[in-house]
């Protein structure tokens, strides 16, 4: 088994554990405080699987670097791997006992994406994808749609914690997107939305000012199941994957005429 091999089934095995965690405590009462701004949310739930994932991977892989949602590890510079964790992707679903939420932990090998796992306990469905080596869910290969008129496309996109005093609110990307596609989901996971383009379910998915642990597994996994990422302009020089757009392929460029004709 190579260290990627490694490195896959133990970020498997973390994002089942966790995913576990989820599921016992889903729809029980919640310790709900507040972050960067009203609407930001974190429980109690994310705490703990985020301080699973990340003292096992201290433990068993000592050096590596890790950049996690709520602040644990230590995102040392030089480390060979990276691990990019967002312990409980969908924390506004999960504080109210909607049903759409995940773990995400994608792992970069010398500054690129090498490894992606998404689980959703609640669907006990778990994505997975390796550079160059696939897509899956529950170890099925799995493809991007093959649609190619926007018009028939069903889009997703989010809305960034910062709406309330940012101008750059993705409301007239969204309501351009509205008349152009055949309709639009806001599920309030990032991680599901791209994992929901890889397997053909969205046809595609776009948001603006998103943290690296929202996207660093959904990337890879969009991009092995044979579809195309960029940013919001369609470059992918200095991207650093805040503004993300992730389409099956053929919608892209129609994706990206879209935002071009907008101010946010
Ligand atoms: C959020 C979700 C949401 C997206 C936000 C993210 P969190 O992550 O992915 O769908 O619209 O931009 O911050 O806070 O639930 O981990
Ligand atoms: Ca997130
Ligand atoms: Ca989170």
């Amino acid at each position: 088994m190579s260290e990627r091999d490694d490195v896959l089934a133990l970020a498997t095995r973390l994002a089942h554990e966790a995913g576990t965690i989820q599921r016992e405590h889903y729809e029980t009462v919640h310790r709900i405080e507040t972050k960067s701004a009203a609407v930001d949310l974190v429980t109690e739930v994310d705490k703990a699987c985020e301080a699973l994932i990340v003292a096992t991977v201290e433990r068993e892989r000592p050096g590596d670097a890790i950049l996690a949602e709520e602040g644990g590890g230590t995102d040392h510079a030089g480390a060979e791997w990276r691990w990019i964790v967002d312990p409980l992707d969908g924390t506004t679903n999960y504080a109210h006992g909607y049903p759409r939420f995940c773990v995400s932990i994608g792992v970069q090998h010398r500054g690129r994406a090498a490894a992606g796992v998404v689980f959703d306990p609640l669907m006990d469905e778990l994505y997975t994808a390796t550079r160059g080596g696939g897509a899956f869910r529950n170890g099925r290969p799995i493809r991007v749609s093959n649609e190619t008129d926007l018009s028939r496309g069903l889009m997703a996109t989010g809305f960034a914690y910062d709406r309330r005093r940012s101008e750059r609110d993705n409301i007239e990307n969204f309501a351009e997107f509205l008349q152009s596609a055949r309709a639009i989901r806001r599920d309030g996971s990032a991680a599901l939305d791209l994992c929901y383009v890889a397997s053909g379910r969205l046809d595609g998915y776009w948001e603006l000012k998103l943290s690296p642990w929202d996207v660093a597994a959904g990337l890879l996994i969009v991009e092995e199941a044979g579809g195309r990422t960029s940013d919001a302009k369609g470059g992918n020089e200095h991207w650093n994957g805040a503004h993300v757009v992730a389409s099956n392929g053929p919608l892209h460029d129609a994706m990206i005429d879209v935002l071009a004709r907008t101010a946010s």
